[in-house]
């Protein structure tokens, strides 16, 4: 039973479990999160594994004050004003990414910025300090649910699936952050939360825009075009044409004379989702006519990175 009160004793046993790409749930002051090493893009996977997300949502790293949050994001002065106000509590604010973050892939869906949120439950606060890492969570419910607020709902929702679950009892808030993008000009409310517009403006001293449900960066499908590689996909391949590099997965990689990457060699989809993004990106990188993607079977982890894939050959 994953379920354990959260001493220190448990919460020195979550951080290890972190520490070796294990992914735990643990109480924030909004909802339950699933929260894996963002630096480690194998252990983020198993979220979405975990979650049977259809596609790959970015996800809120958690950091335990603002100085770390700052080692990952470059924030203006809004951005400043909001923190001040706000963390640590139920507020994330999505910033531009540092070149140097660390921070994998996987868990920003390939975007240049980061959502990033300083929780204040104590429990949240003490695994963040004790495993001495960036936390990327979402709530921990299986994509579509109702975000859990007790221990024994992420139980519910997915049983035995992490190593841990925390127990820090109800949620105060029960409601998810709200968050707030400053990667532009002028800030902009992505969504609304535990953390009222009212307050948000107030600190701002001035209105604050709300983002279009289908806004660019609230879309999935606008998503995965802010990261399509230039170079065109051709999926399912069956062979390499000339002029043209291989992205290959699984044992037998198609023959291929010029630049190749094996998502992975051993056909574990948690290890593909991983380096998905870095290794389309390398692949653009090397100036070719085309990539060709050899098929990647549609279970589990593979029917998001089809997803994903799909999204960047038909985003040119
Ligand atoms: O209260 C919460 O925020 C909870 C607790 C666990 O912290 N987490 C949570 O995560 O609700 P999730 O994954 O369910 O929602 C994350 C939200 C999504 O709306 C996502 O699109 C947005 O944050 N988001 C994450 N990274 C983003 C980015 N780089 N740009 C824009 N939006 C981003
Ligand atoms: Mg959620």
């Amino acid at each position: 039973m994953p379920v354990v009160p959260a001493t220190d004793e448990a919460i020195a046993q979550a951080a290890g479990a972190l520490a070796e790409g294990a992914i735990v749930a643990f109480p924030t002051e909004t909802v339950y999160g699933l929260g894996a090493d963002a630096r480690n893009g194998t252990a983020v996977a198993k979220i979405f594994a975990a979650k049977e997300r259809p596609r790959f949502n970015p996800l809120i790293v958690h950091v335990p004050d603002f100085a770390t949050a700052e080692t990952l994001v470059a924030f203006n002065d809004d951005a400043r004003t909001l923190a001040a106000a706000f963390w640590p509590g139920p507020l994330t604010l999505v910033a531009p990414k540092r070149k140097d973050c660390g921070i994998a892939d996987l868990v920003t869906a390939g975007l240049d910025s980061i959502a990033v949120r300083v929780p204040g439950h104590p429990v949240a606060q003490a695994l963040l300090k004790t495993a001495k890492c960036p936390i990327a969570a979402p709530s921990a419910n299986r994509s579509g649910r109702i975000s859990p607020t007790e221990a024994a709902h992420v139980a519910a929702e997915l049983g035995e699936t992490p190593a841990m679950i925390l127990d820090g009892g109800a949620c105060a808030r029960g409601l998810e952050s709200t968050v707030v993008s400053l990667a532009g000009a002028e800030p902009v409310l992505l969504r609304l939360g535990a953390v009222p517009r009212h307050e948000i403006e107030a600190a701002l001293s001035r209105p604050v825009a709300r983002a279009e449900d289908d806004a660019p960066i609230a879309s999935p499908g606008q998503l995965s075009r802010h990261y399509a590689p230039q170079t065109p996909l051709r999926l399912n391949a069956a062979d390499v044409q000339p002029g043209e590099v291989l992205l290959a997965f699984g044992p037998d990689p198609l023959p291929c004379d010029s630049k190749a990457i094996n998502l992975s060699r051993a056909g574990d989809l948690g290890e593909a989702a991983a380096k998905l993004f870095a290794s389309l990106r390398e692949l653009d990188e090397a100036g070719s006519f085309g990539i060709a993607v050899m098929p990647i079977p549609d279970e589990g982890l593979g029917e998001a990175i089809n997803d994903r894939l799909r999204r960047a050959a038909k985003a040119r």
